[in-house]
């Protein structure tokens, strides 16, 4: 832990009646960074938000907030604001007196509440919309206003409960600027949840993958989409080619029916792995010329690039995205680089897994083998 970290998870284990939604969690989170919760749905995100919030209490393990465990502190005496996936705004009252809630029940003098307000709606770009009604704002001036009660408390940390989802695609990608914006300017923590990888790659600081109550991987997003730790992650952030490998040796890997030079190393002899290169890192070329040939079996045009995916002579499937056309039927060459080639161990958990991609880039970690290429 050090003197930057806000929020911190030990071990924390949570329980609905017998059924255990979160496996012992363990995170920090540091001030002022945008933080991200990401995966599927059921995976436990809200419920690591409703812990970080106080709306309850952790079966096992203690949460700690700016060093000081505050397992049992109520959430009204915790400095952390919510916004929730449906707003949850008072139809009844206007703009200013939504943002005003919070602060009208601390008993702040009317002058104060009235600065206080409005600098938080100028904060949402909000200016000169206090008289209206909640009911005449459109869905992401409803979230706007959202944000601004939950601002106007100046919190440690914001918490955002997947508060894009109900908005359409391009107002959607407009608040994911507007909020990153805030969130530099405000220069708090944010920890925001969202299912959306694409999402969470474009706004974060820190990603926390999760899947069935445990965080799979924790990283910058290139360090999660460049290195993904397992099958999960790497089907989760991105599209994938995984297919089964082993370890020959250091540096040496097979899988297609072939072998191939590669980056990875610390494997045991034979050792069975997975493989993964992303489609993005597939070059075509003349049949003969790649490092592998695939017969192309179907082919999108996606704007960008072409989405080809063919078969190699193991079975393998391949998906290529390539600014090259391929014929269907055809037989192609896929060229890759030994740094495309990303190798998975089976069972790793995150720490053997940081060790071993530590060991890479620190010769004195690696031995003789380091430079051995
Ligand atoms: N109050 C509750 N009682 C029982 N089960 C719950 C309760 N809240 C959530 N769950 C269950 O806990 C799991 C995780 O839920 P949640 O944290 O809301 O997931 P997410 O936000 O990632 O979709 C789900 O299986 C959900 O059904
Ligand atoms: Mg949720």
């Amino acid at each position: 832990m050090t003197d930057k970290t806000i929020i911190r998870f030990e071990g924390v284990k949570q329980q609905y009646d017998r059924s255990t939604v979160l496996n012992r969690v363990s995170f920090e989170i540091e001030r002022g960074k945008f933080y991200t919760l990401l995966g599927p749905s059921g995976c436990g995100k809200t419920t690591i938000l409703r812990l970080i919030a106080g709306f309850i209490q952790p079966t096992e393990g203690n949460i700690y907030f700016n060093g000081k465990v505050i397992n049992n502190v109520p959430a009204d005496k915790r400095q952390v604001n919510t916004v929730f996936q449906d707003y949850a705004l008072f139809p009844h009252l206007n703009v200013f007196e939504n943002v005003a809630f919070g602060l009208r029940i601390k008993k702040l003098k009317n002058a104060v509440i009235a600065d206080k307000v409005k600098e938080a709606l100028r904060f949402v770009n909000l200016e000169g919309y206090e008289d209206r009604e909640i009911t005449e704002m459109s869905g992401g001036q409803r979230q706007r206003v959202a944000i601004a009660r939950a601002i106007v408390n100046e919190p440690e940390v914001l918490l955002l409960d997947e508060p894009l989802s109900a908005l359409d695609l391009k107002l959607r990608t407009e608040m994911q600027y507007e909020l990153r914006e805030l969130q530099r300017r405000l220069g708090i923590t944010f920890v925001f949840v969202t299912h959306d990888q694409e999402e969470a790659l474009a706004m974060s600081d820190e990603i926390f993958v999760l899947n069935e109550g445990d965080i799979q991987q924790s990283g910058t997003p290139t360090d999660i989409y460049d290195e993904p730790i397992n099958r999960f992650v790497a089907d989760f952030i991105g599209e994938s080619n995984i297919v089964p490998g082993r370890m020959i040796a250091d540096f040496r890997a097979e899988f297609a029916g072939k072998q191939f030079d590669c980056v990875d190393q610390g494997f045991s002899p034979n050792e069975p792995v997975e493989i993964m290169i992303r489609p993005e890192d597939l070059e075509i070329t003349e049949p003969e010329q790649g490092n592998l040939e695939i017969k192309v079996d179907s082919q999108l045009f996606r704007g960008v690039h072409y989405e080809i995916s063919g078969y190699d002579k193991a079975g393998n499937e391949w998906l290529v995205h390539s600014t090259k056309k391929a014929v269907v039927g055809s037989s192609i060459g896929l060229r890759f680089d030994p740094e495309a080639i990303h190798v998975m161990r089976f069972g790793e958990t995150e720490e053997e897994f940081d060790k071993r991609l530590e060991a890479y880039s620190d010769p004195a970690q690696a031995g003789a083998a380091g430079d051995g290429r």
